[in-house]
């Protein structure tokens, strides 16, 4: 089990990647999202998770620059936006988020969702001219790591069969109140690295009695056993904050372990916070 926010696993294609990344969904561009980033470099995290969508890579890419640590020594994920498909424009849209985050090479690049509304007719094919750069930028050795987020079996089963380089990994919304087991199962079969969103089922946690009755047992947050549930389960948890405080907590989680009974108990709170978006049906 790993002891530090710096211990990684090893991805599909041998690279290492921290073992907790640092979210930043909701950050909001400028000063916040930047002292954000640093105070986690600070408190040892070296993953950090951003995406077009959220339109804080500037401070991502800020914050990398000033925190005083070797680029070589951070991971940095960011994503593909969905209003952006083809050849073209994905390496446009690659090129603007390294530009951005004031980047030469990627750590890891994500599909941020497999059928946006405007592809749905088509996704598949839409997809697979999107990967197709993907795979050219990750030859050229422009992107260490590629991968997607938000894929069920039925979006990763064909994708499989089309393309030449399979992604390394499928981040998802995984909580103790939501972790669909068949695309875990499916994604783990296949060797991709789970990344877990939304941890702490995006603050909704924080209210269930029985995560409540747990903490008090362990003497840890809620926050901290979401996390710990998440890693000892073999996921990669993303928890974002943007206080100082609870950035410092929640990468305190390697001097405890929650007992198998105690494991079962917080996997059984199905429901208590809300569910992942059916990837076919968002409103994007
Ligand atoms: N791929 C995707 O489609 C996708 C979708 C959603 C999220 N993500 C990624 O996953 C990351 C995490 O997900 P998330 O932002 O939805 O939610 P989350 O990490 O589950 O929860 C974040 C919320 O919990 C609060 N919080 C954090 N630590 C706390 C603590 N120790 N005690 C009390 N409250 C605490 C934060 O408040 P403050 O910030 O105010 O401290 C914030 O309101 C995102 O930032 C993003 O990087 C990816």
């Amino acid at each position: 089990m790993f002891k530090s926010l710096s211990d990684c696993y090893v991805l599909s294609n041998g690279v290492k990647i921290p073992c907790i990344g640092f979210g930043t969904w909701q950050a909001p561009d400028g000063d916040v999202a930047a002292a954000a980033v640093k105070a986690a470099i600070q408190a040892g995290y070296r993953h950090i998770d951003t995406a077009a969508a959220y339109q804080n890579e500037e401070s991502v890419g800020r914050a990398i620059k000033e925190c005083g640590v070797p680029r070589e020594e951070l991971f940095i994920t960011t994503k593909l936006n969905n209003p952006v498909r083809g050849y073209d424009n994905t390496i446009q849209a690659f090129n603007e988020s390294m530009e951005k985050l004031g980047l030469d090479v990627l750590d890891l690049y994500l599909v941020h969702w497999p059928a946006p509304k405007w592809t749905r007719e088509t996704w598949l094919d839409a997809l697979c001219e999107s990967w197709r750069a993907m795979e050219d930028l990750y030859k050229a050795g422009r992107i260490r790591s590629i991968g997607v987020s938000n894929f069920w079996p039925h979006h990763l089963d064909p994708m499989l069969s089309r393309v030449e380089i399979a992604p390394m990994v499928n981040q998802i919304h995984l909580c103790p109140g939501d972790h669909l087991e068949p695309v875990i199962r499916y994604t783990q079969y296949k060797n991709i690295l789970i990344q877990a969103y939304s941890p702490l089922g995006h603050g909704e946690i924080f209210k269930n009695e029985q995560m409540q009755a747990l903490a008090a047992k362990y003497g840890r947050s809620i926050a901290q056993l979401c996390i710990r549930w998440s890693l000892q389960l073999g996921y990669l948890p993303l928890p974002k904050s943007v206080t100082a405080a609870r950035i410092e907590e929640n990468g305190r989680v390697f001097d405890f372990e929650i007992s198998a009974e105690d494991m079962a108990v917080i996997s059984s709170l199905t429901g208590c916070c809300d569910t992942a978006h059916d990837p076919d049906n968002t409103a994007f």
